[in-house]
């Protein structure tokens, strides 16, 4: 007699059924159940009966199927020990319920390995954590080949696939697919999470932002994974999420125990921004760091303003331009250390460089403070040029295989972050850094893929991931004030394992605005706007060389954390107080911005909607772009979801206005005013504002009546 389980969050609810042998079943994922329902009936209404040319004990998908027992999909777990046969059964499953949390113990008694499945929901929004424990419980080496921190059976309105590709200044490039026969599967070998994220979503075919069903994961590592969705011949279909181990990687030694990252996954009835509504508010209140002052200062951040060109007397002036309009804290990129004139040498030898700053950074921070503004400075820990201190010191050090070739990548070795000689001299270092300056914050960088993946003549990448994060744990116990930023060549390193330890990711070098219109977007799949860094870049931008109306970048970047990445010196009067206005403003929202249930859409004929709707739903803030121009003159208009359906909202609509759409808005004066209409115009009818001119961004502020 099956034992069934039900562990309930938010509108979801996650139930097993779990055999005296076997990995357990998957139930139901999906919306909350009744608390009386009797699961036995979900077990009995879903029974198959024998088919031809099958087993004659047919086997269920299972929440951590093994190839032993006869499973021909991708196994969650495979391995073998040495002189072993690698047929894992499980013949023995154990069960045990902890609060929201369901704990399994799956045994192979004959192999003496056992694997402790754990599933936690979060109460409040439904996110299911899941993650796997195994135990090597012979005298024998266990060489584990795969180990997937969840894989879920998928449900049968589950018809297409999304997911991410994405590549250095273009990251979040979105793609829906519909599951067919065979897999679709993405592999990351590149050391870091990687451009393309590991969040893939399953949906009903009309799922959209809105409505229909959406099944999410996202896989918490910053290193080697796989995502994979695998329909079988059969039509049986699953979902996997786990590292990806290199052959050798992981060796258990007899009693040893290997643990996976998490892969957390959700459920939504409510589209895309269901998956996104539960993913931010767990972000907010269980995955971001604790101790950290939330106010998300206005930043300033040299790199687009000078690269490598700067010294004392000139970051000093560009503090100053940046204080005058409204700047709060002043990061100084990559260049401080000693010798750092370009990306060929340097990195490693993190020591202020005297002949750019005489006497340290002290008084360049005396300055910054003076201006009312804290110091965020830029580090690489990670990495080392061959022309550095640290290399010829110790050209060990790095990642590489023994007698080859050491090939660069923007110049720069990885450093063996599992050694943990290598991780207490880098600790000494940026932690006389932080001891000796005032320093509020770290921009952490990682500019090169790891390869060869290997420490001391194996396979580590899932070693090397972990020294960094211990590594960053360290640094943060000793400086717990000092916030981090993820970078890794813009949007490398974006997962929730690194937003435990960083209070915001830096999603793209890429600050053209348009481009940041998508890259957000899909990065606020899952994290809420105050953990992406948004700045507004120079124009034209350095990187596409499109030029775009300050107003434009501004607002862009404001729906984010937002900063500048320019000279504001060299902007013209009437751009620099447009920025100034705009900063203002992300300060007067950014209460809103930065708590509010966020809900983005496409408009009618295309245009670009956010809308962040304060928890009470008293307040709004919304967001309508239209980068190129519209196919009709009249474009549609825009209906907002989210709002108080009984209530009446008073619009206002900041400026400055649209400098081409002004001239077309329908009775200017009353809207110089505000105007009020009720949630039900609002969400059915629409506002028609003059949004088919491109390059045209909307703010719309609403407040309840
Ligand atoms: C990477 C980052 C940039 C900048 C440079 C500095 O490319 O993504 O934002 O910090 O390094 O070298």
């Amino acid at each position: 007699m099956p034992r069934y389980e039900r562990i309930d969050g938010g509108e979801t609810t996650f139930a097993i059924a779990a055999d005296e042998s076997g990995a357990p079943r998957l139930l139901h994922f999906g919306r909350r159940l009744p608390d009386d329902l009797d699961l036995s009936e979900i077990d009995a209404a879903s029974r198959i009966g024998p088919r031809e040319s099958t087993l004659d004990v047919p086997i269920r998908p299972s929440l951590y199927p093994a190839a032993g027992m006869g499973w021909f999909g991708e196994p969650a777990i495979s391995g073998v020990h040495d002189g072993g046969d690698g047929a894992i059964c499980w013949s023995e499953t154990t069960l045990e319920r902890r609060d929201h949390a369901l704990v399994m113990r799956l045994v192979d008694q004959r192999m003496l390995l056992r694997v402790e499945l754990s599933y936690a929901i979060d109460p409040d929004t439904g996110v299911l954590a899941s993650r796997a424990a195994i135990y090597n419980d012979n005298d024998k080496i266990f060489r584990l080949q795969q180990a997937d921190s969840v894989c879920l059976p998928l449900p049968s309105w589950a018809t297409d696939i999304l997911s991410m590709s994405g590549d250095w200044s273009r990251e979040g490039q979105p793609f829906r697919l519909a599951l067919s026969s065979g897999a679709w599967s993405q592999t990351n070998r590149t050391g870091r999470t990687g451009f393309p994220g590991s969040t893939f979503a399953v949906l009903d075919p009309t799922a959209d932002d809105h409505a229909g069903r959406v099944l999410a994961v996202h896989l918490a590592w910053s290193g080697n994974h796989r995502l994979l969705v695998e329909t079988l011949p059969s039509g049986e279909r699953m979902a996997n999420a786990g590292l990806h181990l290199a052959p050798g990687e992981v060796e258990m030694a007899p009693g040893g125990v290997f643990e996976t990252p998490i892969a957390y996954a959700c459920v939504s009835d409510h589209g895309l921004n269901g998956v996104s509504d539960a993913f931010h508010s767990f972000v907010r209140t269980r995955i971001l760091p604790r101790r950290i002052n939330n106010v998300r200062r206005v930043h300033f951040n040299s790199w687009e303003a000078a690269y490598f060109a700067f010294d004392e007397a000139s970051l000093k002036e560009l503090a100053s331009a940046a204080a005058g309009i409204g700047i709060e804290r002043f990061v100084v990129d990559d260049g401080w250390f000693t010798g750092r004139h370009d990306d060929t040498s340097s990195l490693g030898d993190w020591r202020v460089d005297r002949e750019r700053f005489a006497n340290g950074l002290a008084p360049l921070i005396e300055h910054v403070h003076r201006l009312g503004m804290d110091l965020g400075i830029w580090v690489e820990p990670e990495m080392v040029n061959p022309d550095s201190d640290l290399y010829r010191t110790h050209p060990d050090w790095c990642v590489h295989a023994r007698d080859a070739e050491r090939p660069t990548m923007r110049n720069q070795l990885w450093l063996d972050m599992s050694r943990s000689d290598v991780r207490d001299h880098l600790f000494e270092q940026l932690d006389r850094l932080l001891s000796e300056n005032d320093i509020a914050y770290l921009k952490w960088d990682c500019n090169r893929f790891l390869f060869p993946a290997v420490s001391a003549g194996f396979p580590a990448a899932a070693d090397i991931t972990r020294g960094t994060y211990a590594l960053m744990d360290r640094l943060r116990a000793a400086h717990p004030s000092v916030e981090i930023e993820s970078c890794a060549s813009g949007g490398a390193r974006v997962d929730l394992e690194i937003l435990k330890r960083a209070t915001r990711v830096w999603p793209s070098d890429s600050t053209d605005a348009i481009e940041r219109v998508r890259i957000q977007r899909w990065a606020n799949l899952i994290l809420p706007l105050e953990t992406v860094g948004a700045h507004v870049g120079p124009s034209p931008n350095p990187i596409t060389g499109r030029e775009l109306p300050m107003a434009f970048r501004a607002r862009v970047a404001m729906f984010g954390h937002l900063g500048v990445e320019m000279d504001p010196r060299k902007l013209d009067p009437k751009d620099r107080e447009t920025l100034a206005i705009h900063i203002a403003l992300y300060k007067r929202f950014r209460g809103l911005l930065h708590s509010g249930r966020l809900l983005r859409w496409r408009s009618d004929d295309g245009a670009d909607a956010a809308i962040c709707v304060s928890k009470n739903a008293d307040e709004a803030l919304a967001l309508v772009c239209r980068a190129e121009v519209a196919s009709r003159a009249q474009a549609a208009p825009i209906r907002f979801p989210g709002l108080d359906r009984a209530a009446r909202y008073r619009i206002t609509l900041p400026d400055p206005w649209p400098e081409i759409a002004k001239r077309r808005i329908h009775d200017a004066d009353a809207w110089l005013g505000g105007r009020t209409f009720s949630a039900r115009v609002l969400e059915e009818t629409g506002l028609s504002l003059p949004l088919a001119d491109p390059q045209t961004a909307w703010l719309i502020h609403l407040a309840r009546t």
